[in-house]
């Protein structure tokens, strides 16, 4: 007897016909339009394009941060389809799946660096003993192992954006998705970052989906996705047979 071929599991997220504009009337700014785009399990995504084409817009909105306008096909991020979600659901569900490292980090600058990445734990009821036990466990995979109590203003900005990196690991959120995570990082240190997100997405359940216009840490991507003007112009899959197009690997230019 032939045994079924096994299901292949869903993508992480699934965005189709996605549209989303800010304002009324005259002022109204249509600022994604109709835009397609699967980020799969076990891979990792980047999205790139432009200042001001929309990226931040787009991970927001998959992030379940931003909602998008009602004209959008289909918003399913692990099967769940965000547009059928309360504010409050989506903040729970946000709280499980979702680790987000935004662009201007958002520390909290009265709690020292162990208890910055403890946060996410807390929301989820774990014991503040236990956070902070995990939390110093995810500062050291970042190098910042030995200085759990510093604040974020005694650190660089490099530093910041790991400990950044370390609270939207330390709950492992099936998602990770981060702007610019590596902007501010030197090749060490970008390094360290990508070997975790790598670490990640090798999970067959878990992705990571970043924006970005650090050539260095293409050759890391499954998948690169091109932004211009509110829209996906171009989608490479990287793998084996298809290397790097030479266009980017010569870099992005903005
Ligand atoms: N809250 C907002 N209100 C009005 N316009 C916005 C808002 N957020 C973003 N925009 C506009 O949407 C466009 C895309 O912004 P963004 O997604 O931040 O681009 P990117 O991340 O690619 O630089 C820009 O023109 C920006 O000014
Ligand atoms: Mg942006």
């Amino acid at each position: 007897m032939i045994s079924p071929p096994p299901l292949s599991p869903s993508p992480a997220a699934i965005v189709r016909g996605l549209n989303k504009s800010f304002g009324d009337g005259a002022s109204r700014l249509h600022v994604l339009k109709d835009v397609d785009l699967e980020v799969r399990r076990g891979d990792i995504t980047m999205l790139i394009g432009p200042s001001g084409c929309g990226k931040t817009t787009l991970i927001s909105i998959i992030a379940g941060t931003l909602k998008p306008d009602p004209a959008t096909v289909q918003l399913t991020v692990f099967d769940q389809d965000l547009q059928k979600l309360s504010t409050a659901a989506i903040t729970r569900f946000r709280a499980t799946n979702i680790g987000f490292i935004f662009q201007a980090f958002n520390l909290i600058p009265t709690l020292n660096l162990a208890e910055n990445v403890s946060v996410p734990l807390l929301i989820q009821g774990v014991s503040a003993r236990v956070a902070e036990k995990k939390a110093r466990e995810v500062l050291a995979q970042v190098g910042l192992g030995d200085r759990a109590k510093s604040r974020p203003n005694q650190l660089s900005g490099g530093q910041q954006q790991r400990v950044a990196i370390a609270r939207a690991l330390v709950h492992e959120p099936r998602l990770i998705i981060c702007d610019e995570p590596t902007a501010a990082l030197d090749a060490k240190n970008g390094q360290v970052v990508m070997e975790l997100f790598e670490s990640v997405a090798r999970s067959p359940d878990r992705a990571v989906l970043i924006v970005t216009h650090d050539n260095r840490i293409f050759p890391h991507a499954n998948r690169i996705a091109s932004m211009d003007d509110g829209r996906i112009v171009e989608v490479h899959d990287i793998d084996s047979t298809h290397p790097l197009p030479d266009n980017l690997r010569h870099g992005f230019h903005q």
